[in-house]
């Protein structure tokens, strides 16, 4: 992928993401594995460095996730962080043990001892750093060396300079450990010596050169969304194979107003894709007619959606490939997230069909960020429109009418969030909002207008902001466009009569109503 590349083994951490993140941004390329990736295929010229990530379990566990000895033997700077570090202990011959106190949240580090990973920082001086950990090391291994102490973790930083091994008690890749930057790039440069290099163009790049290695004269096909991801994702293979891909857009009738005809409009028409567009609408309505639980709903559109999709592809001969647009976040909620969330992704991405019609997975994107996949569509030429839609999510307007999903039901959403669309537009606000919609409820209000009394429908208006959609706050949107938005709808979409304003945020509620 890159001449140079640090390994991260994963150790189930909900920051593993972000320490690939972290290092992207030093322009290092890596690759997040999971812990049991044997040493023999991490050794290699291009390997720089390998970080070991934190983890819920302690070493001391039946069955916690343990790795080959050998790894510290590569002659490969190791970092490890929190449960990394006590792993690295335990097989070295040190001794970790419960800490007296569970250590969460911020904790003030004092450097000890002056060495490489601490580099440019101060010895007696403090930072503040992120802790979370219920276990400590006791006693060094030997050979090592403490760099820093915490008032809970005499021992929160150390090393072995002589075979580039370090440990840290504490996350250097959140953003509330101050010095988390300076560290993981003095890791990087210093004890690594990468070169720093890397960055979305040399993506681009490697990435079209391992799907033409991967795909040679096989056909790949792609099911286009229309959103930023899918679109990058078949942009990126139409890049590599040119015309052996063919994109599949299927018209659910649950999108929003204009958007199958602006999303095939921008693709086939401006880059020339092979894209093949299926009206699909009628038989989706008529498949949720009556239907009102939202479990229900998915499940019928996701089922109808994959008939649909392998209809189509069946047309096209012996197809090798499918192509997807998973990013981290879809990888990480459904591996090591259970929340609610996970069942929902389940829809994301055409769950069950690689299987049925035995394809092939491609996934390039599946370890970027929405941003970082974003950036990827500008250097690919993408247009704006495309790069920066707000996500949609796979069921469409039918989770954001509340009820039974009917055309006259879809009509009045439809119109109500394009006057949002719209507003929020004008009003410059669109790209820092990560979603904005409507949603209608299943309720009638009474209301007057004129002098005539109106029984109507409600409007729900939501507006989040979010990093990634796993947690989500609703969006202080200004009085004043509140107040454009829900004149403008009320005057303007027939049978609605009240707009209200949903002020909850992610967790306890979702994103999505249903
Ligand atoms: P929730 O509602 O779970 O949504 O907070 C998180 C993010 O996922 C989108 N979403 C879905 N996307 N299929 C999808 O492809 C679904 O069934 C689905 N449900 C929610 C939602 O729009 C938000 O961005």
């Amino acid at each position: 992928m890159s001449e140079e590349k640090v390994i991260i083994l994963d150790f189930g951490s909900q920051y593993t993401q972000l320490i690939a993140r972290r290092v992207r941004e030093q322009k290092v390329y890596c690759e997040i594995h999971p812990y049991t990736l044997s040493p023999a295929a991490i050794e290699g010229n291009s390997t720089k460095g390998i970080i070991l990530s934190g983890g819920p379990a302690s070493v001391y566990d039946k069955g916690a996730p343990h790795i080959d000895a050998e790894l510290f033997q590569l002659r490969i700077p190791v970092l490890g962080i929190c449960y990394g570090m006590q792993l690295m202990t335990s097989l070295l011959g040190g001794k970790v043990v419960p800490s007296k106190e569970r250590e969460y949240g911020r904790a003030e580090l004092r450097i000890d001892e002056p060495s490489q990973i601490f580099d440019g920082l101060k010895k007696g001086q403090t930072y503040w750093v992120w802790m979370s950990h219920g276990d400590r090391v006791e006693t060094l291994p030997p050979g090592f060396m403490t760099f820093a102490s915490s008032s809970n973790s005499p021992i929160a930083a150390m090393g072995d300079p002589d075979r580039g091994l370090i440990g840290l008690q504490f996350h250097p890749e959140v953003a509330h450990t101050e010095i988390g930057g300076k560290i993981l790039s003095n890791f990087l440069f210093r004890i690594c010596q990468c070169r720093g290099s890397w960055d979305m163009r040399s993506f681009v790049e490697a990435s079209v050169k391992r799907i033409k290695e991967e795909v040679g004269r096989e056909r790949v096909i792609c099911a286009l969304s229309g959103g930023v991801d899918s679109s990058v994702v078949a942009a990126l293979v139409h890049k590599a194979i040119g015309d052996r891909l063919t994109c599949i857009f299927v018209d659910n009738g649950l999108l929003r107003k204009a958007e199958a005809k602006e999303v095939s409009s921008i693709l086939r028409d401006s880059f020339h894709w092979d894209l093949h567009v299926v009206d699909a609408s009628r038989e989706f309505l008529s498949r949720l007619k009556g239907i009102e639980d939202p479990e229900q709903k998915r499940k019928v559109i996701g089922e109808l959606f994959i008939t649909i999709f392998e209809q189509e592809a069946r047309k096209l001969g012996t197809v090798g490939y499918l192509a997807q647009g998973t990013l981290y976040p879809d990888v990480i909620e459904s591996v090591s997230f259970k929340g609610p969330s996970a069942t929902i992704k389940s829809h994301h991405n055409v769950g069950g069909l690689p299987e049925r019609m035995r394809l092939k997975l491609i996934e390039p994107l599946r370890e970027l960020f929405k941003d970082e996949v974003r950036r990827i569509g500008e250097e690919l030429g993408l247009p704006d429109r495309i790069i920066y839609r707000q996500p949609f999510p796979g069921p469409g307007l039918a989770v954001r009418v509340i009820g039974e999903v009917t055309e006259e039901r879809l009509k009045v959403v439809r119109e109500a969030d394009a006057i949002i669309q719209d507003e929020i537009v004008k009003a410059g606000l669109y790209r820092d909002i990560w979603q904005s919609f409507a949603v209608l409820l299943p309720i009638k209000t009474v209301g007057v207008m004129g002098d005539e009394r109106t029984y109507e429908h409600v409007i729900a208006l939501r507006a989040i902001s979010s990093l990634d959609g796993m947690t989500a706050d609703w969006v202080r949107l200004p009085y004043e466009l509140l107040g454009a938005i829900a004149n403008r709808i009320i005057n303007e979409v027939q049978g609605v009569n009240r707009v209200v304003y949903d002020i909850s945020s992610k967790p306890p509620s979702t994103i999505e109503w249903e």
